[in-house]
């Protein structure tokens, strides 16, 4: 039986080097691309639509241009892959360097990861630290040791993971024949921002970049890094990103933007989702959706706009911060009576 087309597989001709074979894949990829048509109307917009990456395998957006640093790490005999994470990165890393067979250090900033990725990288047997500071201070920690020789680093400094990670340009662009007029999306080491851009353009296409940065974690807007970031959107809690130039740069080739929202706009947009779509995404994942609907609100994006926001990680990640009030689950008699009043049906 001849096993399925892998992502890397199906882009082959945009990404492998000569004879190169990619043995490693999770099944990433081909993420539901969703007409938001009641999210839409809400926002304003006609052709809002959500690209989902929490049905990747690990949850997140990573495992696109995971799977080919791990493929690559392997293919030169790597024993050991190392990140630096707010927690997504850490839980690919950890499933694809199961899946190929070799260890994965980790190293997160001590207690503001999401439980349900901490609960991912664990169970993948990864070798995991935290440390003092904030995720940029790990970075440079795990940038050393790569530099060093320890393992080979598979934080988006690693070229292959932005390479990878175009392939959600190129999703995006094949299921609408062509790119949305914008691109919505969270920043926060500024990689995939950089790297969905570099996809739109290796396929001719050039869709306005809109980034967004939580108002606590704000360095490229601000045009300042910021020492300590702050947000519920722990994913992107981050003050100096790594790729700050490619972002800029996808912004200002893209005639886009990257501006900030607070977190009561993020988790506002998270609800609202995951009420009137029925996709339940992490905070991080809900920026871009809240900066688009400031733009609608203020005037600045048209309702014939089209619109693609990536939401880029799974709700489950991060059940504490989960929208909806649990209430009073005191238990009542299994009656369809005391149901029927206790739902108000
Ligand atoms: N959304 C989610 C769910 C993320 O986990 C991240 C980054 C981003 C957005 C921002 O993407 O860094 O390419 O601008 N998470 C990294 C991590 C930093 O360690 O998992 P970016």
């Amino acid at each position: 039986m001849a096993p399925p087309t892998s992502l890397l597989e199906r882009y082959r001709d945009r990404l492998a080097r000569p004879g190169e074979s990619f043995p490693i894949s999770l099944g990433e990829g081909g993420t539901p691309l969703v007409h938001a048509r009641r999210l839409g109307a809400a926002i304003g917009l006609d052709h809002l639509y959500l690209k989902f990456e929490g049905t990747n395998p690990s949850g997140s957006f990573k495992d696109r241009g995971m799977v080919l640093a791990v493929n690559r790490a392997l293919g030169i005999g790597a024993q050991m892959v190392l990140c630096a994470s707010t927690g997504n990165t850490s839980a690919s890393a950890a499933a694809y360097a199961a899946a190929a067979g070799m260890t994965c250090g980790v190293v997160l900033p001590a207690g503001k990861v999401a439980r349900g990725k901490l609960a991912q990288a664990l169970a993948a047997g990864a070798r995991l630290v935290m440390v003092e500071g904030n995720f940029d201070a790990a970075l440079e920690a795990v940038r050393a040791l790569g530099e060093a020789g320890d393992a080979v680093v598979v934080n988006s400094i690693n070229p292959d993971r932005l390479e990878g990670q175009q392939t959600v340009a190129w999703e995006i662009a094949d299921a609408l024949d062509g790119a949305p007029d914008a691109v919505a999306l969270p920043v926060g080491n500024a990689g995939n921002i950089t790297a969905a851009w570099r996809g739109f353009v290796h396929v001719g296409q050039r869709p306005r970049m809109l980034g967004f940065q939580a108002a606590g974690a704000a360095p490229i807007v601000q045009g300042a890094a910021v020492p300590e970031p702050e947000t519920v959107a722990t994913a992107i809690r981050i003050g100096n990103p790594a790729s700050w130039e490619g972002a800029t740069t996808a912004r200002d080739d893209s005639g886009g933007l990257i501006e900030s929202v607070t977190d009561a706009q993020i988790l506002a947009a998270q609800g609202d989702i995951a009420r009137l779509e029925g996709i339940f995404c992490e905070p991080a994942s809900a920026a871009g959706v809240a900066g688009v609907r400031q733009l609608a609100e203020a005037g600045r994006l048209d309702r014939s706009t089209s619109v693609v926001c990536i939401l880029t990680g799974h709700g489950l990640k991060d059940p504490d911060t989960a929208p909806g009030e649990l209430g009073d689950l005191a238990p009542i008699p299994a009656t369809a009576d005391a149901i029927r009043r206790a739902i108000g049906a």
